[in-house]
C-alpha cells in the first residue's frame, strides 16, 4: 500500500516502519508523501486508536533528509520543502490519537525532527540524536529549532544545532528528550504497553490532553482557556457518564468514545 512504509495494524495499535534500511531510513520525497498519506490513515480509520513510528533495520530510525534530493534546489524550492515537511509534522502532532516514535538508531536532521513531532519518544541504547545540519550549510526545515527549544531548554538545544553534536541515548534521557532507554528488541513492545494502557482510557479525554498540551507552544491560543474548554467538553461525553459512574460502583468502566 505504501511504497517505503510497512505498517501493521494490532491490538487497535498501528506500527509505522519506515523501510528504506540501505540509506538508514532518508526522508525522501516518496517517504514524506507516505507519512503524509498514513497520517491521513490514522486519523480516519476508527479501528486504529495509536501508532508507534519506527525505522527499519537494527541502526536508524531515520538518518534525516535524503541529501541527494538537496542539490540544485533554490530559495522558493527550499522553502517549499520545509513548509510541506512542517505540515506533515504538524499533523502527526495534532494528532488526536496518540503517536510515539521509537528511537531504533540514528534520529538525526529531519529523523530527530520527527521523533520530536510525535508525542512522546522511547529509545534503544544504540540511539543517536542530534541536528546535523550546519555540517552541509543549511539548517533544520522541518521543526527542529523549534520543538528542540521546547523539548530540552534554549541553552542545550543551541549548542545541539551549532555544533552537530551527537548525543547517546542516555544523555536524550538525561536532557528530557526521550522517556525511557531500553535494549532494541524490547523497544517495540514497551511502546505497546504503553499504549495499550492509554488506549483503556476514555479516548475524547485523551485526545483534550493532546489538545491542551500543544497549545502551550502555540501562540495564537491561551493554554489555560483551552483546558477549560477542554475539561467542559469531556463532561457531555457518554465515557464521563460511564468513567464516573464505574467508579462509583466499583468497577472497570468500559469506554466507548462517545
Ligand atoms: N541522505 C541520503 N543518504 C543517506 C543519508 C541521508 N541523510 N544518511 C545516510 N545515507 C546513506 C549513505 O549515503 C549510504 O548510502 P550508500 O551505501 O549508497 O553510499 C547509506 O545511507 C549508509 O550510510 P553510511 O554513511 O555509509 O553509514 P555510516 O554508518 O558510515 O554513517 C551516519 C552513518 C548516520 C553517521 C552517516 O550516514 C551520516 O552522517 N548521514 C547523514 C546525516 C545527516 O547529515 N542528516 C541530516 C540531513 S539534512
Amino acid at each position: 500500500m505504501y511504497t517505503t512504509l510497512l505498517t501493521s495494524l494490532e491490538n487497535n495499535i498501528l506500527t509505522i516502519t519506515i523501510n528504506r534500511p540501505d540509506k538508514l531510513n532518508a526522508l525522501n520525497q516518496q517517504v514524506m508523501h507516505d507519512l503524509n498519506e498514513v497520517m491521513n490513515e490514522v486519523y480516519q480509520n476508527p479501528e486504529i486508536k495509536s501508532a508507534i513510528i519506527t525505522g527499519a533495520g537494527p541502526k536508524s530510525f531515520v538518518a534525516g533528509a535524503d541529501i541527494s534530493e538537496f542539490i540544485g534546489v533554490n530559495i522558493e524550492q527550499a522553502k517549499n520543502i520545509a513548509q510541506k515537511g512542517q505540515e506533515i509534522f504538524f499533523k502527526i502532532e495534532n494528532s488526536l490519537k496518540p503517536i510515539v516514535a521509537c528511537v531504533n538508531g540514528f534520529a538525526l536532521g529531519g529523523g530527530c525532527e520527527l521523533a520530536m513531532s510525535c508525542h512522546f519518544r522511547i529509545a534503544s541504547e544504540n540511539a543517536k540524536f542530534g541536528q546535523p545540519e550546519v555540517n552541509l550549510g543549511i539548517m533544520p526545515g522541518y521543526g527542529g529549532t523549534q520543538r528542540l527549544v521546547q523539548l530540552i531548554g534554549k541553552g542545550r538545544a543551541l549548542e545541539l544545532l551549532m555544533s552537530a553534536a551527537m548525543i547517546d541515548a542516555a544523555t536524550a534521557l538525561h536532557y528530557g528528550l526521550v522517556n525511557y532507554v531500553l535494549p532494541q528488541d524490547q523497544l517495540l513492545q514497551k511502546a505497546k504497553n504503553i499504549l495499550s494502557v492509554i488506549n483503556s482510557k476514555a479516548p475524547i479525554a485523551v485526545a483534550s490532553c493532546i489538545t491542551a498540551a500543544n497549545a502551550v507552544f502555540d501562540e495564537s491560543k491561551n493554554g489555560f482557556t483551552v483546558e477549560i474548554n477542554e475539561f467542559g467538553k469531556c463532561f457531555t461525553t457518554e465515557d464521563m457518564q460511564e468513567g464516573t459512574t464505574a467508579f462509583i460502583e466499583k468497577r472497570n468502566p468500559i469506554f466507548k468514545g462517545k
